[in-house]
């Protein structure tokens, strides 16, 4: 074993396996493009009090998961355990025009038990769309999280959708809820048993037995939704029906979050383990800006983690995205100036172009050719050189074998041809 070693609940992800990731991004950042959300940047910490305040104070995520920390200057600080809260505060900052739609890509950090699909510093994309009240934007979050995840190559998805009420209709149900867990608190789960009172709704979506037998029993809000939450939610299914997006109802999706207000939703891995099957989830957070200090403003959002969405695709036996090699690898046989010149050239020219290091032998190098995955070898020798040639041999794909001679002068629609006609 290494002096040193990635953090328990953390892992390196190394070239081949990050051109999946690479991918993701490309995908999620396309799909943003055309969706006309905006890349935001904010810190990987904050002062503690956006997470305390924003997530909760009585969260999981903040009072058993986050870092925190003091800095030199004795500030108490806290990595961050997700985008939203920092998103919203750099929004109550900055105040840009609204409706202000944002997306990202972040490490998040939660000192949770680390398992399969669960880490101590997982990967999340997500998107915040701050200012407006618009159930149809409700309906563009949902439906670019179904998107994203299909363009990723996921089909075996189930999405769950909920409403949580808002100030109307909220404080009635809690009430509601608060005497029904105080008359079977014998029966909570050993957490739940005694907590329960600290915050009354993660007893709905807790997943010990003991707590899930008490479901059929439990008050829930949907039976008890004021008129505009209800006429919200409406507009918010319909919308879903008329896109194509299929969903279930799920009066226990309350998600850890405490921001949340009127739409939750969450989309499961029919092929991943019930406890870490979310490969994505957000919600409606109407009142989070002003809880960070902001005039009452609305907003929605989803994350979707990574590391969750690759487990998904690999239970799923998904085709694992293709790993492209370079198109050309620089074999020089000169002493290394010409594969520094050529591959240089062929870089400018468009092609991604590789080469070896520190004048290994043609054998070597035809090795490390074929490992880079490259499609095609360009030979430089002593004499070809003299008359400004090359040879080019394609190592992959039907032509594989094949060599031809090209003018260094000319090579790009050559090579293009040649690529073209060895590619399957
Ligand atoms: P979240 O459900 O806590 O929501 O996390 C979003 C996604 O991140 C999860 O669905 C899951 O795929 C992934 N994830 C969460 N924790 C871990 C972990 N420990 N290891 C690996 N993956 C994990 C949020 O974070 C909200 N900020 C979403 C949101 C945005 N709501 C409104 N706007």
């Amino acid at each position: 074993m290494t002096a040193f070693q990635a953090p328990t609940g953390t892992r390196d992800v190394l070239a081949p396996e990050s051109a999946r990731i690479e991918q993701l991004v490309a995908t999620f950042a396309g799909l943003c493009r055309r969706a006309a959300y905006g890349l935001v940047l904010s810190p990987m910490f904050e002062d503690a009090g956006v997470f305390r305040r924003g997530v909760g104070e009585a969260s999981d995520v903040v009072t058993k998961e986050m870092y925190e920390f003091e800095d030199r200057g004795g500030r108490l600080l806290a990595l961050r355990p997700e985008g939203t809260a920092s998103v919203v505060r750099a929004y109550v900052q900055h105040r840009p025009p609204v409706p202000f739609k944002s997306w990202y890509v972040t490490p998040a950090f939660r000192y949770e038990r680390p398992q399969a699909g669960r880490y101590r510093q997982h990967h999340q994309f997500g998107v915040e769309a701050i200012g407006s009240a618009d159930p149809d934007l409700d309906v563009e979050v949902v439906a670019l999280l179904d998107e994203y995840l299909r363009a990723a190559g996921l089909s075996k998805l189930v999405l769950r959708i909920n409403s949580m009420g808002d100030d109307e209709c909220r404080p009635g149900y809690l009430a509601a809820l608060e005497v029904f867990l105080a008359a079977h608190a014998d029966e909570l789960c050993g957490e739940h048993r005694e907590g329960w009172a600290r915050n009354p709704l993660r007893v709905l979506d807790c997943k010990r037995e003991e707590c899930v037998a008490l479901r059929p029993e439990m008050p829930v809000l949907s039976s008890m939704r004021c008129d505009n939450c209800e006429h919200h939610f409406a507009r918010v299914v319909a919308g879903l029906d008329a896109l194509g997006v299929g969903y279930q109802f799920d009066d226990f999706l309350v998600r850890g979050l405490d921001y949340y207000t009127r739409t939750t939703f969450e989309f499961g891995s029919l092929a991943l383990q019930s406890a870490q099957n979310a490969v994505g989830g957000g919600g409606r957070y109407d009142k989070l800006v002003a809880a960070l200090g902001g005039p009452e403003t609305p907003g929605i959002g989803f994350a979707t983690g990574i590391e969750r969405v690759l487990l998904a695709l690999d239970a799923e036996g998904a085709a694992p995205a293709g790993e492209d090699g370079v198109d050309l690898f620089v074999v020089d046989l000169t002493g290394g100036a010409s594969a520094r010149d050529l591959t240089h050239q062929l870089r400018r020219l468009g092609f991604s172009a590789e080469r070896a290091f520190d004048q290994r032998s043609m054998k070597a190098q035809l090795r490390q050719a074929d490992r880079s995955g490259a499609t095609v070898a360009i030979i430089v020798g002593e004499d070809e050189l003299a008359r400004r040639q090359v040879t080019a041999r394609v190592l992959r794909g039907p032509d594989a074998h094949h060599q031809e001679s090209f003018d260094v002068d000319d090579l790009a629609p050559s090579l293009q041809k040649l690529l073209a006609g060895a590619r399957p």
